[in-house]
């Protein structure tokens, strides 16, 4: 069974047959009204959202099925302590598919191992976001036409910003696509997506400290949020919390046809004055992703008893009683995790949940 906890679980034929799906279902949504009649989306949200939520939510009522879920784990049984599979073997009795956000990184790769019915990752603290980076896939096609030969810059956080890991992953697939990544060293992407991901999948990339000097070259340029939430230590937070701010004047060096995406909320790194021009196109961006989610979800559900889209077979799990992941964000330090770790290009132990590595 297919279930999405990272974007590789799809493979470039299948990501591109649900942003196809998606593009025929902006064509004609009468024709997906019903197409999901009496099948049931669980949305369980174990941290504050606003769009994916609702937009996983619009989606499936589009569709035509119904909805249930918590968007707040406090009025759960996970309150009294229940263990996310636990709480997945209870709502799979009742749904067809599950959506599940959740702060601990790996969550939903622990819950999808007992789950009878496909588990959607809507996002696992700062490690992975396959939703919006299938959303940041149609808004790519449906911006420039084409996602192959592009050339993107991420800007702001890319230490913490699970968006930006998840896309680099996912255009690490398409052909001759060039990456700039501008972020102060303290913002700097996680060493295991540059070398397990830019190294080894030799995408072409280059690290930056403007957005100015690189301006003119882009096709996209990709803004993001400092995570807030996410910083031990205040302080630290402080020091870049204002690195970036996008204005028109900015802009202005840009191609006509580059495009500004933005995963939202933002907070001060996009001026308002920005949302006026054409290539702003993140609120475009938004809708997109309930046409994603509508794409996925028939997908996921179609594919559910097809043994040629199962889950990927080229990565197996190692088992080591002696070795502990020490990340204290992954499911491993709240749950009875199995102790699974994968080898990384470098031949590192990484954890098979989170990807930290294991010292
Ligand atoms: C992002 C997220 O939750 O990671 N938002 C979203 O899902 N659209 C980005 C963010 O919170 O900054």
């Amino acid at each position: 069974m297919k279930h999405l906890i990272d974007p590789t679980d799809l493979t470039r034929e299948e990501t591109d047959q649900i942003i196809d799906l998606a593009l025929e279902i902006i064509a004609d949504r009468p024709a997906w009204q019903e197409k999901m009649a009496h099948r049931k989306l669980s949305t369980l949200f174990y941290e504050p959202s606003t769009r994916t939520r609702l937009s996983f939510t619009a989606a499936m009522m589009e569709l035509g099925g119904n909805v249930l879920g918590f968007a707040d784990a406090a009025n759960s049984s996970v309150s009294k302590g229940e263990t996310v599979q636990d709480t997945v073997r209870v709502v799979s009795s009742f749904v067809d598919i599950i959506a599940m956000r959740h702060y601990i990184e790996g969550a939903q790769l622990y819950a999808s191992e007992v789950s009878p019915v496909p588990i959607i990752n809507a996002g696992d603290g700062s490690h992975s976001h396959p939703t919006q980076t299938l959303t940041d896939l149609l808004t790519i096609r449906r911006e420039l036409g084409h996602i192959d030969g592009i050339t993107i810059g991420f800007c702001g956080d890319l230490r913490f910003g699970r968006t930006v890991h998840s896309l680099i992953k996912a255009l690490a697939r398409y052909k001759d696509v060039k990456v700039v990544l501008i972020a102060p060293e303290a913002l700097k992407l996680p060493d295991y997506i540059r070398r397990d991901v830019c190294d080894k999948m030799k995408i072409d990339y280059r690290e930056v400290e403007t957005m100015e000097e690189v301006m003119p070259e882009l096709d996209i340029l990709y803004m993001t949020r400092v995570q807030k939430e996410r910083f031990l230590d205040e302080d630290e937070f402080d020091r870049v919390k204002d690195s970036f701010r996008l204005d028109c004047e900015k802009l202005s060096q840009a191609k006509s046809r580059m495009a500004v995406l933005h995963p939202l909320p933002r907070v001060n790194e996009i001026l308002p004055e920005v949302d006026a021009d054409p290539r702003a196109a993140y609120f475009r961006q938004v809708e997109n992703g309930k046409f994603v989610r509508m794409a996925l979800i028939v997908k996921l559900l179609e594919w559910k008893d097809d043994p040629a889209h199962g889950m990927p077979q080229d990565d197996f799990p190692i088992y080591n009683p002696h070795a502990k992941c020490t990340n204290p964000k992954c499911i491993c330090a709240s749950e009875a995790a199995p102790h699974k770790f994968r080898r990384s290009t470098d031949g590192e132990l990484r954890c098979w949940y989170c990807d930290a590595k294991v010292r």
